[in-house]
């Protein structure tokens, strides 16, 4: 084997990660990839020496560190970690029941951080690698009825950006992605999901999840060209922390970052009215 690097891919059956993996097998990349359905991955990605399909069940340690065994001892070493597993939820605070909450925190979040516990000891043996969290747009600034897919992918962003300056004296790298609309699975009914109670005085919520429903086969991002950016990313001596992915993305996080800086100047002198005030000393 050459010395391309060795690339671990959570949530690989479609979508992002599908294309993903498709592309570094293109290129010639060793690939371990995750899904919940064996079948669907090997049937959706086809036989490839360089490719290694694995079952896992997100949920659970144990089998997140079954995976990373696998991979190591198929490759040999583990270089790139991509986080792409997840799914949105719309519906407001009021209306999601505790268990939709959990379940979508479940997969976005803790799956997230239950990968990176048990990828961390190979990376850190091999003083090197680089784990790609895949967040979202909807983590830096959301939309009305995402409430809680937008705390996820934030919670995503946010775990990223210290997790970044925790492992960066052992030569590991992390990237926060935030995409905007790309044109995969994500708003299929078999992917998206919306909370089982609705409640009639939420009209705005439901005009914007038809909206984005609307969106569905439509989206202006190629998953192809994410892929390749994923690649250009890990390929990067000089990777940045927090990506935004597709223009739609850039233009939300400029808007989003003006109003932050207005309104951190239209309350400056609030912000900084809180010190204590020092005794004065003679
Ligand atoms: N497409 C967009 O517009 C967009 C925008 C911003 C962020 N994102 C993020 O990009 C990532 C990939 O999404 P996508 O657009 O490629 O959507 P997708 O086509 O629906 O694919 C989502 C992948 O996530 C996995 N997944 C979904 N629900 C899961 C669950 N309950 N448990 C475990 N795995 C689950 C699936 O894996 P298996 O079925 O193979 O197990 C699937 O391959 C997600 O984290 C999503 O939040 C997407």
């Amino acid at each position: 084997m050459d010395n391309k690097k060795v690339w671990y891919v959570t949530g690989a059956s479609k979508g992002l990660g599908l294309a993903l993996v498709k592309t570094l097998l293109e290129e010639g990349y060793p690939v371990a990839a995750t899904s919940r359905y064996r079948t669907a991955l090997t049937q959706a990605v086809g036989p490839d020496e360089n490719f290694l399909p694995l079952e896992v069940d997100l949920t659970s340690e144990a089998s997140i560190a079954d995976s990373f065994k696998m991979t190591h001892a198929r490759f040999g070493r583990i270089d790139v970690v991509v986080n792409n597993a997840g799914y949105g939820i719309g519906g407001t605070i009021e209306e999601l029941a505790a268990d939709e909450v959990t379940e979508n925190f479940d997969v976005n979040v803790f799956a997230t951080i239950r990968v990176i516990q048990k990828a961390m000891p190979y990376l850190r043996a091999q003083r090197g690698g680089h784990i790609l969290n895949i967040s979202s747009i909807a983590g830096f600034t959301g939309a009305t009825g995402w409430a809680v897919y937008s705390a996820a992918k934030a919670a995503v962003i946010a775990l990223s950006e210290v997790l970044a300056q925790d492992v960066s004296s052992m030569g590991i790298k992390v990237t926060a992605i935030a995409p905007g609309a790309f044109r995969t699975s994500f708003l299929s009914p078999e992917s998206v999901a919306f909370a089982r109670n609705k409640i009639a005085d939420y009209e705005d919520v439901r005009a914007s999840h038809n909206r984005y429903l609307a969106m569905d086969g439509k989206q202006i991002g190629d998953p192809a060209k994410a892929a390749e950016v994923f690649i250009q990313l890990a390929e990067s001596a000089n990777p940045p922390t927090l990506l935004f992915l597709g223009s739609d993305s850039y233009n939300r996080a400029i808007a989003k970052s003006t109003y932050l800086c207005d309104l951190l100047d239209t309350w400056k002198s609030v912000s900084c009215s809180t010190q204590i005030a020092e005794p004065v000393t003679a």
